[in-house]
């Protein structure tokens, strides 16, 4: 006579979608519900909650905690410790190095085609910003998103300003050209899920100049690029999700203006499937899961 009569029983998969208070995710719902189709528990929750027990989810998946600006090293602590109680995504490893912009200055060194960028660290001399012969300047913090505390000026005073603030309140500038071309191309963010292209998309400016964000197809020189930083920018299958955001520089050659794999929005709402992409993406991580490589079928998006 057979013992094995019933199947042991599974709980269903958890995933906490990791947001923060005061802001509007418009990806949430449709994540979460892209979730629930393929059997999976997901629920929204604030990663900086102290009551939420991590541990109970199988997986923590890191989405819209844009409030970390403010709180990075909270942050990283919190992301290093859900790691040591559960799976998390994208990895604290991954995380730590990619909320701070000198990534950027790694990668530039490694190669790759970046913003040509000045970087002044509290103390350093600021002559180089004086010496640039760049029309119109972006002076940065390095760690932001969003365009904060991120200003445009074709005057060096102002710039210069701009630098001494961050500087003064201890973080580190980027004072870089204003390209023009993301008033008329675009930036062009590529998304990827899954370690696979996704889709990609037409940025509308955010320092002047204005139009929506609309899905676009990339161009062959700009998905071989985003290929080649993430090759350099993580481990094989060690992201969950990653957006590149490319420019043009003045010979018309791509070039990296930002890494996103901390808490990008991925623009699911201009990919008819987005959502069940990395709803199939993240499944593919959780344990027990058969079908470990999620298999996107490319429609138009
Ligand atoms: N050098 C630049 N030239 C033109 N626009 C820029 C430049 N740097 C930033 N911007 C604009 O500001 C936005 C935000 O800057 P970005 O470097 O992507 O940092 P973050 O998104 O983290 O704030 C960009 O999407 C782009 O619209
Ligand atoms: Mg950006």
């Amino acid at each position: 006579m057979s013992t094995a009569l019933h199947p042991p029983v599974r709980r269903p998969q958890r995933v906490a979608y990791a947001t923060c208070r005061g802001v509007e995710d418009g990806e949430a719902m449709p994540v979460l519900a892209a979730f629930a189709r393929l059997g999976v528990s997901a629920e929204a929750v604030f990663w900086n909650d102290p009551g939420v027990d991590w541990a109970g989810y199988d997986l923590v998946l890191v989405r819209s905690v844009w409030d970390y600006i403010l709180h990075r090293a909270e942050f990283l602590a919190w992301s290093r410790r859900v790691s040591a109680l559960t799976r998390l995504a994208n990895p604290a490893r991954v995380l730590e190095r990619n909320t701070d912009k000198t990534y950027l200055r790694e990668l530039a060194a490694a190669g790759l085609p970046v913003v040509p960028t000045l970087w002044v660290a509290p103390g350093d001399p600021v002559d180089g910003v004086a010496a640039v012969d760049w029309p119109e300047l972006v002076v940065k913090p390095t760690v932001s998103s969003g365009a904060r505390d991120t200003v445009r000026t074709a005057d060096r005073a102002e710039a210069l300003a701009q630098v001494a603030a961050l500087t003064a309140a201890g973080r580190t500038a980027m004072v870089q050209p204003y390209l023009a071309m993301v008033e008329d191309e675009g930036e062009t963010s590529l998304l990827y899920l899954g370690g696979e292209f996704s889709h990609a998309v037409r940025r509308g400016p955010m320092l002047g100049g204005g139009f929506a964000d609309v899905a676009r197809e990339p161009d062959a020189d700009q998905l071989a690029l985003a290929a080649r930083v993430l090759a350099v920018a993580a481990e094989p299958g060690e992201l969950l999700y990653a957006r590149v955001d490319l420019v043009r520089l003045a010979d018309g050659s791509p070039a990296l203006i930002e890494l996103e794999l901390t808490e990008p929005r991925l623009f699911l709402a201009l990919c008819p499937d987005g959502p069940d992409r990395l709803a199939a993406a993240a499944r593919a991580l959780l344990p027990g899961t058969p079908d470990r490589a999620p298999v996107f079928h490319r429609r138009d998006c």
